[in-house]
């Protein structure tokens, strides 16, 4: 979603803003610009489309100045144009200002403004905030303060970055759910709601907190609690490279993301397991969070970090017996929740920021429920505000589309399940034991599918003018073929839906024709006999089934149009292995369609607003 960048110093602002915003394309976006503070004046350059397009607005331009910011816009209030686009300027043209987030109450205040005589050009909640500013500069010579004031009439999020003319040293920045940082620089200093966007320049950062206000100079920082008095803020080095960031020779980021994969693993290993299996999970034993007496998980995510929640509940229920229920983050969050006590509130986020996910764990919270993390990006929102963390260590994300992290997440959470069954005294130390070294297998087994890319790359060219597709599985693997249909859905823009195999005849049989391909996942688990007869009605009905079947399985064979074997593992870590077919079989046939496949259409990466 939205980015922001920001920067006071000498280097060449017009470029500094525009990297930092490539960097933060990633997210999602339909539109940007800058305004730049240029020998005292203020200009603004906006574009709809790519980056490209500001770039080539700027190009033969000599711009010089030391003060700027710079905004990426995905489209909420208002379609995806230049006058909507951020930055939004006053009346005067000489204060500008970006904004992430959604100002709900915007009609009323922009009802009261057009009283006073302002005249909106834009569409969106977040002009209401310029035109106040401006009003409040006819009391006050403090941007900051007038920033302050207008903050105090808005209900909603923000992170804001606001500069003006009759203060060209200060970029002034608030913060209220959603991310905003600092980066400290050497005479110049940077602000983002991403640290992607400067971490090639210094890993060196603060993060605001909600309700924070403040600026940044070159040489300086200040930040106050809205309302409230100066808060000393603490100066964190980042550990992450910026070569993560990179492609690495691959086409997309989504490809370098699925061959990462068994790397991925091996680090979860090398983080959480020791060589002979014992398990350290160091964050999720704080004095405040007891996981030995819990009764009851409820986990909540969103899209792809729900599946990984769907499959956590198979493998707590069964090595823990500790009830679990899973739900989506958006739902959880308008529903009654009752407290039983010993309940332990579950997140999983790849970003850490997912709106719908961080407002949960607040809600939660002020329920007295203790909160457990599974997140990826560390110091984000979520991994800041819950009682414990696991972190799933799958490196920077970039592709919209998750793969690595989805990965990372479900062995993490195997072993996570593995240390509380252990803590539950239901699993012993052999048992565990072999559990791990099982997941030790598991880099090698994927390594052996990638190797089958080019045979899986036909198999999804075969199928992709298909308009629709049908994903089933059973068990563990039925949230395996709600995640392969997701995957689809993003990244090609066809129509598919993942179904547990055993509700087929209870209604999406009646999809089933010759034209429709249906993707089984149909490794060898506990429930493979029922699968093998959900793959026989699909047959009979003369649908195209592509199954994904354990090595070695020549009986499956002969309801397969077409097969792709994965290696036999252990039940529970079937679905990292049969991910990885159907996470290709989308990218090939995304890229086979012409399709964005890093920055889909209409998709953010960090969804931080509801
Ligand atoms: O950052 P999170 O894991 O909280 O994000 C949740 C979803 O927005 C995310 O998984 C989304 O579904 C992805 N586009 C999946 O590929």
């Amino acid at each position: 979603m939205c980015g922001i960048v920001g920067y006071v110093g000498e280097r060449d602002i017009s470029s500094v803003l525009l990297v930092g915003l490539e960097r933060l394309s990633y997210r999602g976006y339909d539109s940007s610009g800058i305004s730049i503070i240029s020998n005292g004046e203020l200009s603004t350059w906006k574009k709809q489309g790519k980056i490209v397009e500001l770039n080539n607005l700027l190009s033969g331009l000599s711009i010089k100045g030391s003060l700027g910011i710079g905004q990426t816009r995905w489209a909420t209030h208002g379609v995806p144009n230049e006058v909507n686009a951020h930055p939004h300027f006053s009346e005067t043209k000489k204060i500008a200002l970006v904004h992430n987030g959604i100002i709900e109450n915007y009609m009323e205040i922009k009802k009261r403004l057009i009283k006073n005589g302002h005249i909106f050009r834009s569409e969106t909640d977040t002009e209401v905030l310029i035109h106040s500013i401006e009003e409040h500069l006819e009391t006050t010579d403090s941007l900051l303060e007038a920033l302050e004031k207008t903050l105090s009439e808005i209900v909603g999020t923000y992170s804001i970055a606001t500069i003006s003319e009759a203060d060209p040293e200060k970029i002034v920045i608030a913060r209220k759910g959603s991310p905003l940082i600092i980066a400290l620089g050497k005479d110049e200093n940077f602000v983002s709601s991403d640290i992607n966007a400067i971490l090639t320049h210094t890993k060196k950062v603060i993060y605001l907190e909600d309700n924070e206000i403040g600026y940044v100079t070159k040489t300086s920082t200040f930040v106050k609690e809205i309302g409230g008095s100066e808060v000393q803020k603490e100066v964190k080095v980042i550990d992450w490279s910026p070569t993560d960031a990179e492609k690495n020779g691959y086409e997309h980021y989504m490809l370098k993301e699925i061959f990462e994969q068994p790397s991925v693993i091996r680090n979860i290993i090398s983080k959480y397991i020791d060589k002979d299996n014992n398990i350290t999970l160091s964050k999720i034993h704080q004095p405040n969070l007891d996981i030995s007496n819990v009764n009851r998980f409820i986990i909540q995510a969103c899209g792809t970090s729900w599946h990984a929640g769907l499959i956590a509940k198979y493998l707590i229920e069964s090595y823990a017996r500790v009830l679990t229920e899973v739900d989506i983050s958006s739902e959880f969050r308008y529903r009654q929740m009752i407290t039983q006590g010993h309940d332990i509130v579950m997140a999983i986020s790849q970003s850490g920021e997912t709106a719908d996910t961080l407002a949960c764990i607040r809600e939660a919270k002020s329920k007295f429920f203790k909160v457990l993390s599974f997140v990826n990006v560390k110091e984000s929102s979520i991994d800041r505000e819950s009682d414990g963390v696991v972190y799933s260590y799958a490196g920077q994300e970039i592709g919209v589309a998750s793969t690595k992290n989805f990965i990372a997440q479900l062995a993490t959470i195997y072993i996570f399940s593995i240390h509380l069954g252990l803590a539950k005294k239901h699993l012993n130390k052999e048992q565990a034991s072999e559990m791990i070294q099982e997941l030790r297998r598991i880099p090698d087994y994927i390594e052996s599918i990638l190797k089958k890319s080019e045979e899986i790359r036909t198999i999804a060219e075969k199928y992709c003018f298909s308009r629709e597709f049908l994903f089933i599985g059973r068990g563990v693997n039925y949230p395996t073929a709600l995640e392969g249909a997701l995957k689809l859905k993003e990244i090609s823009y066809i129509h598919a839906t993942g179904y547990a195999a055993g509700e087929l005849k209870h209604g999406p049989i009646a999809l089933i024709d010759a034209k429709l391909p249906v993707v089984c996942v149909a490794p060898q688990t506990l429930t493979y006999e029922k699968m093998v007869s959900n793959i026989q009605e699909v047959k009979t009905r003369k649908g195209k089934t592509i199954i994904i079947a354990t090595q070695g399985d020549e009986d499956i064979k002969s309801l397969a149009d077409d097969i792709i074997y994965i290696p036999k593992a252990s039940e529970d870590l079937t679905p990292i292995l049969a991910s990885v077919p159907l996470q290709l079989i989308s990218y090939y046939i995304a890229l086979k369609l012409d399709c964005d496949v890093d920055q889909p259409r209409n998709l953010a990466k960090s969804v931080t607003v509801e």
